[in-house]
């Protein structure tokens, strides 16, 4: 077993122990993944402040996103899939952090359904949703989020269409996979994966087999995407989501300042700064370079959260001195999946928190509400090199 020290560690293992089609899923961006690299390589661009002779005694972590305490502020993302990194994922995952104290999202998508994670946990969730054409199930499913406690409702914006993913393509992606011989032959390197799934039932979308009418054979995500999803989504559309809803709002997806601003008059409970990984609009600019000019534009009225490109706690730490009061981790927690099951999704926590510990204290920060731009050090152009 390798000593994990960093959650690139996680992502090796990780990609050793998932069949390929998989990792691949998780390690993709769409088209020429320009967005998806640029995501992680603008945190890389940002510097931090060093500030000595600070009494770094009582330092916490601790905050709240909408409302909600947190041990970090740092939720984890709604990943489609999650429970074929290893069997019964969204459960293992929703478990590490509800011990952790962190929000969990489930997806639309995964493979663990609302109940399953209902049921395998104590602490209140947050449901990603999806709006399908039939609106029968798009009422049905929030009817199912609210039974099952679920504390916020997070709406995604930005994936109505599928931004292609090449990978997914060649590796004729579907949850559960076919037995072909290449992926049985990929299966035979990866022993631990296939007895986890052979001890579960749970194999294929938990959310929608058995609920949406006429979809019980839904291997294809792109076919699925693009017959199921309601590509005529648009405010009012939203608005009736929020009336159907009546909780916690959580609007994902908003790259623009414009689309910041209507979302904030909206009324949303906060925003999600993202680009959804680099997996759609390749081209985007980062979600991290976006962050100031939307925290600028809307800060004051609504909590602005961001995610795509988070793989360590320096990057916590770059978003939240950037003015996001929360962040939200995907990949980085999926590599502790893939790699170790729910012991690696804790192992991902516990790397990002030590890591968001210790640099706060080397920053002379004894709390994340202390932090703020006077602890980074930017590109004279981060913000105005593209216009
Ligand atoms: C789904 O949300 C995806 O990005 O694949």
């Amino acid at each position: 077993m390798p000593i994990i020290t960093c959650i690139d560690d996680l992502k090796q293992l990780h990609r050793r122990r998932a069949p390929k089609m998989f990792f691949d899923y998780v390690e993709s961006g769409s088209y020429t993944e320009q967005t998806f690299r640029d995501n992680s390589a603008d945190f890389a661009e940002i510097r931090l402040r060093q500030k000595v002779a600070v009494d770094l005694l009582g330092r916490t972590t601790d905050s709240t996103m909408i409302g909600h305490r947190v041990a970090m502020p740092v939720a984890l993302a709604p990943v489609g899939l999650a429970g074929m990194q290893s069997a019964d994922g969204e459960i293992k995952a929703a478990r590490a952090a509800e011990a952790f104290g962190v929000p969990f999202t489930l997806s639309t998508m995964s493979i663990c359904s609302i109940e399953d994670i209902a049921r395998h946990t104590t602490t209140p969730f947050w449901f990603q949703l999806y709006v399908m054409n039939d609106q029968d199930y798009v009422a049905a499913t929030i009817e199912r989020a609210k039974r099952a406690g679920c504390s916020a409702l997070v709406l995604t914006l930005d994936l109505q269409i599928l931004g292609q993913r090449h990978k997914d393509i060649k590796n004729d992606l579907s949850a559960p996979p076919r037995l072909t011989l290449k992926n049985l032959i990929d299966f035979a390197t990866r022993p631990r994966w296939v007895a986890g799934m052979a001890l579960t039932r749970r194999h294929s979308f938990g959310n929608i087999v058995g609920h949406a009418k006429g979809v019980d054979d839904l291997t294809s995500l792109t076919r699925w995407t693009n017959e199921q999803f309601d590509p005529q989504l648009d405010w009012a559309k939203i608005a009736r989501i929020r009336d159907q809803w009546g909780g916690k709002l959580i609007l994902k997806g908003i790259l623009d300042v414009d689309d910041a601003r209507r979302a904030a008059d909206f009324g949303a409970d906060a925003i999600l700064v993202s680009n959804h990984g680099g997996r759609q609009l390749d081209g985007a600019l980062s979600s991290i370079r976006m962050l100031p000019g939307i925290v600028k534009a809307v800060g004051d009225r609504t909590e602005v959260f961001l995610d795509s490109g988070i793989r360590s706690g320096q990057d916590v730490l770059k978003a939240l001195a950037l003015g996001a009061k929360g962040t939200f981790i995907g990949r980085s927690y999926i590599y502790g999946l893939g790699a170790m099951g729910q012991a690696g999704v804790t192992r991902a926590l516990d790397i990002i928190h030590k890591e968001l510990d210790i640099t706060m204290a080397l920053c002379g920060e004894k709390s994340v509400a202390g932090l703020g731009r006077h602890n980074l050090l930017l590109p004279a152009d981060f913000g105005t090199r593209y216009r």
